[in-house]
């Protein structure tokens, strides 16, 4: 069972966060409050403290009697600091109800309370869930404060529409009920892909023109490590084939080297039984030489010709022999034009169930970047997600992968 860490901040649901807690507890978790200033004017911490026999904190300064231990742990001899000791042991952090001005001063990285300077300090997953009046939610600056926040890997669990705490007053803004939180932070700790087993391929292959040269592709891998970090960190069981990536192997992930895109083909070819989702992010040549020197080619006359032959198409074949039951996603590198087109076409000819597009004529995305954007191009319909740190990108695309793996199974 779990240490969830609960911050609540001033609003009228804040009487809902009484309730999470006692379902938590019962659940077997183990929890911690902390609380602004002003939801103390909608709720006593007396009420917190009844429940959980610990004391509620509201100051980075107050002294904690728990020595920043969860209940039922053995206290340290030591004074810790107050708001870095209970986020160095919590799970989970949930902040509900998160008011208008607590995403703000949390969007902002501000630390002026027990609340907010743990927010900052906690490495665990953070969930927010915002409640307030609709058109406090719909104000530009909250929307905005609300995807910095998921922008930077926070969960936001999205508020309900109903009747709202102000009188006759309906729309978007209420805290979803306890039991609902209580499902949001329990997916999670379990994390959303628990039970999936995801292939990931990733980087650029190599095909040898003789030991020392090759024909290759700029492919640095990053999006494809991102994908399967991403996945691993929400539950998945992952493996990752990778074709020359200089990069470390995200914790938890099982990693596959290859160099040559038959080599590829062939560790596909053994893992695709055993995966319900396949991401295809690698980025095999198309073309090798038809034959490769086994000895260094000298530099010779005036020249050198290389004859070219085509190499088998992968994803093809995956999918022409894939089971039921399991989602197959392609990525497309087009080159400005109508690259949607040009993927939608890619999506049939290949029997995909989505294609991530990139357009390689943007220079600031793609390749060895950080960031990327993309077009998300399936059966449905497409969407654009704008540029974005590649562990955002990975999440969307996870999220899209997962929804029609569902629809599928359905
Ligand atoms: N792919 C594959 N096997 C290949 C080439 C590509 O499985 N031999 C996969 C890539 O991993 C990617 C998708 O197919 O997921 C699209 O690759 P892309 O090179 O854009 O498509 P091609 O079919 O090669 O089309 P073209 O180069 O003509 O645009």
């Amino acid at each position: 069972m779990a240490k969830i860490l609960l911050g609540v901040s001033g609003g009228i649901a804040a009487y809902k966060a009484v309730e999470f807690v006692r379902l938590a507890t019962a659940a077997g978790h183990s929890l911690r409050v902390v609380m602004t200033a002003s939801s103390r004017r909608f709720i006593g911490a007396a009420t917190f403290e009844g429940i959980l026999g610990s004391p509620v904190l509201t100051s980075e300064f107050e002294k904690d009697a728990m020595r920043g231990t969860f209940p039922g742990e053995e206290l340290p001899e030591h004074e810790p600091i107050g708001h870095l000791a209970l986020v160095e042991s919590a799970d989970l952090f949930l902040v509900a109800p998160a008011s208008a001005n607590t995403l703000a001063k949390l969007a902002h990285g501000q630390a002026d309370s027990m609340l907010t300077t743990s927010f900052l300090a906690c490495a665990a997953p953070r969930l927010v869930a915002p409640a307030m009046n609709d058109r406090m939610f719909s104000d530009p600056a909250t929307t905005a404060n609300i995807e910095t926040l998921r922008q930077r890997g926070v969960v936001v669990i999205d508020p309900a529409t109903g009747a709202l705490a102000s009188k006759g007053e309906y729309g978007v803004g209420r805290l979803p009920d306890p039991a609902g939180l209580l499902e949001r932070v329990e997916v999670a700790l379990r994390g959303d892909l628990s039970g999936l087993r995801v292939l990931v391929t990733a980087g650029g292959t190599r095909e040898p023109i003789d030991p020392v040269r090759f024909i290759g592709n700029r492919s640095s891998g990053r999006m494809g490590f991102a994908i399967a970090e991403r996945a691993a960190e929400r539950g998945a069981e992952v493996s990752v084939i990778a074709a020359n990536v200089a990069l470390p192997t995200p914790p938890g992930v099982n990693r596959i080297e290859v160099e040559t895109t038959a080599d590829l083909a062939g560790a596909c070819a053994d893992a695709m039984p055993g995966c319900d989702l396949l991401l295809m992010a690698a980025a095999p040549a198309d073309f090798r030489p038809a034959s490769s020197s086994a000895e260094k080619l000298q530099r010779e006359g005036d020249g050198l010709e290389l004859e070219l032959v085509p190499t088998a198409d992968i994803l093809e074949s995956l999918s022409a022999s894939a089971r039921s039951g399991q989602t197959l996603v392609g990525f497309a590198a087009e080159h400005g034009g109508d690259g949607e087109g040009r993927a939608a076409l890619k999506l049939r000819r290949k029997g995909l169930d989505l294609i991530v597009m990139n357009d390689v004529s943007d220079c600031r995305i793609g390749f060895d970047s950080r960031e990327n954007a993309v077009t998300l191009v399936s059966e449905k319909g497409s969407s654009r997600l704008d540029r974005a740190d590649k562990r955002v990108i990975a999440d969307r695309i996870l999220d899209r992968s997962l929804e029609i793996h569902r629809e599928s199974g359905d």
